[in-house]
């Protein structure tokens, strides 16, 4: 025997780990499905569930098919979904997003009516709508014109809130638009309308899937000349003291997974509510090595979100929602 063993002086850390009620006394960080969002993307149609080939399980749906998910989300338990349009016109100026009886929000409309308890979260951006793919009118010299973009993104929130979401998401990452919505949003009587600004959103190649589910992939160059560098970590606090300073009620994080660390950078650096996105490419690896039997499915995507959640996010976007929030329940 040795001496630390006949006089106990280390310390048992396994004690608390001896029992699944133990184990649950001592946990520190919980899964719930009323902090989930869950993305939507919605297509022009009727009786379309179209699936999307790099996001298995994801699929586009028609206005007419909205009711069906707002009641599955309702009886899951997750609260939010997050409103992608998939238009059939686009132009140069991506006139679609604030069309009246643009897709979006007609969506808007349906889910609202499904379920009014439902919260409608639209995502704002441009390279949906813009034939060229980019989130917001091309220059001259062929860059996108900030300054011009911000007052189509505050004409489409406008449009948003007239069509009843409840709250506007822009992911466009260009300067000053989260003090033109707000200010768009409060002239045009909805002061009460809440911001989750994309702060810290990086030019990440985990957006791939998303570009084929929404089909706004830019038709020349890149994002990199307004998404965020990805070696940054500083900048994506930077980023978010702006957007607050500007009047966002909640500011993100995305990617999240590989992103961790500017989670908990953001989360030590404000009181605000703070999301994380859990993006397309995140999801199609962790689908696609479950799919082949490389990892336990289950265990790996609640690992995975636990994560998000222990890193310092509140609110988790996750194309995982309904599949977690049926795990969660069964373990109860
Ligand atoms: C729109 C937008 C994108 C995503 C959310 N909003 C694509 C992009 O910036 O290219 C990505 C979401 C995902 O990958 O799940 N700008």
């Amino acid at each position: 025997m040795t001496i630390a063993t006949r006089t106990r002086d280390f310390a048992r850390t396994r004690r608390l780990r001896s029992s699944e009620a133990l184990r649950g006394l001592v946990r520190e960080t919980r899964l719930d499905p009323a902090s989930f969002v869950y993305p939507l993307f919605v297509t022009e149609g009727h009786g379309l569930r179209e699936p999307i080939e790099s996001m298995p399980g994801q699929a586009r749906l028609s206005t007419d098919m909205l009711a069906a998910e707002a009641a599955e989300l309702h009886e899951l338990g997750v609260r939010a979904v997050l409103l992608f349009g998939v238009p059939d016109y686009k132009d140069a100026e991506g006139s679609g997003a604030w069309a009246g009886d643009g897709i979006t929000q007609r969506a808007i409309a349906a889910l609202k009516q499904a379920d009014p308890s439902l919260a409608v979260i639209a995502d704002v951006c441009l390279c949906e709508y813009t034939d060229h793919g980019h989130c917001g009118p091309i220059s001259a010299r062929g860059e996108v014109e900030n300054d011009a973009a911000i007052e189509l993104l505050a004409q489409t929130s406008v449009s948003l809130a007239e069509a009843g979401v409840d709250m506007v998401a822009p992911s466009d990452m260009m300067d000053g638009r989260v003090a033109a919505i707000r200010g768009a949003l409060d002239e045009s009587g909805f002061a009460e309308l809440p911001i989750m600004a994309y702060s810290a959103k990086y030019a990440s190649a985990f957006y791939g899937p998303f570009r084929e589910a929404a089909d706004s992939a830019p038709q020349f160059g890149d994002r990199r000349g307004y998404q965020m560098d990805p070696p940054n970590v500083r900048e994506a606090v930077r980023e978010v003291a702006i957007d607050i300073a500007e009047q966002a009620d909640i500011v993100m994080v995305k990617p999240a997974l590989a992103y961790l660390d500017v989670v908990r950078a953001v989360r030590d650096s404000t009181e605000l509510p703070l999301a994380a996105y859990n993006v397309s490419g995140e999801y199609a690896m962790l689908k696609a090595a479950a799919a082949n039997g490389w990892i336990d499915e289950r265990g790996a995507i609640l690992e995975a979100l636990t994560s998000i959640r222990r890193a310092g996010a509140d609110i988790l976007l996750t194309y995982h929602a309904k599949e977690a929030a049926r795990w969660l329940r069964e373990t109860r």
